[in-house]
């Protein structure tokens, strides 16, 4: 029986400890990093796009950042989230949804999507992330996002990923989105695995 990608994801979250998963990062340095060298006042809107039970929101929620939202295709993801937060886990907007079928209601000052591109393979998926971080964003919004690097694994959580380097991720966003800065990282997992990670922080134009 063909299991879809929602059901794919409800079942990792379920299943295994938020902690033991490969993408598992104590801290999101990376993020942070990203965040503070962008000079972001904590009134910007991020949203964390697929952002599962990353403990994100909860450092940004310290820096006294107030306008968070969290959006993940696994409900189970952000109920792992919602329950380390807490009584703080209202102030933030949680959002169960395929990105590539949604439309944000709203614009972002921030868009940040660690390892969730990198699961769109067809091109009309892309196209149709695309069409969300357009509609999700304004002139003047950044967009940080992490994939696997072209040496990096070629599939993630069991599913097959497509591999970036910052050049090809740039044609992905297009011209009207500028790229402003790319690193690479290397990620170590719970179980002591080494993978290449690509960041880029684009600026729309
Ligand atoms: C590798 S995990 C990364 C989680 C988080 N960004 C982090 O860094 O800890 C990928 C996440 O993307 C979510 N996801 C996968 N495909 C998605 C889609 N089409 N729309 C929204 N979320 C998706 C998964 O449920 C999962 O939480």
């Amino acid at each position: 029986m063909m299991v879809t990608k929602r059901e794919h994801w409800d079942e990792v979250y379920r299943t295994k400890a938020a902690n033991s998963v490969s993408w598992y990062q104590p801290t999101p340095e990376p993020s942070l990093r990203a965040l503070e060298e962008l000079q972001l006042p904590a009134t910007a809107a991020l949203i964390d796009v697929g952002g599962g039970a990353s403990s994100l929101a909860d450092r940004l929620l310290e820096r006294g950042w107030f306008d968070l939202t969290i959006l993940d295709i696994a409900a189970p993801a952000l109920d792992v989230a919602k329950a380390r937060l807490q009584g703080d886990a209202g102030r933030v907007a949680w959002i169960v949804a395929d990105v590539t079928e949604w439309r944000p209601g709203r614009r972002y000052d921030v868009w940040h999507d660690r390892a969730v591109f990198h699961f769109l393979t067809e091109p009309e998926q892309r196209l149709a992330y695309r069409h969300a971080l357009e509609t999700g964003t304004a002139p003047g919004s950044v967009v940080i996002i992490a994939t696997f690097a072209p040496d990096g694994p070629e599939r993630c959580s069991g599913l097959p990923v497509q591999r970036y380097d910052a050049a090809a991720l740039a044609v992905e966003f297009g011209s009207a989105f500028a790229l402003e800065r790319d690193w690479r990282e290397e990620h170590t997992t719970p179980g002591g695995g080494r993978q290449w990670f690509q960041w880029c922080v684009f600026r729309r134009r």
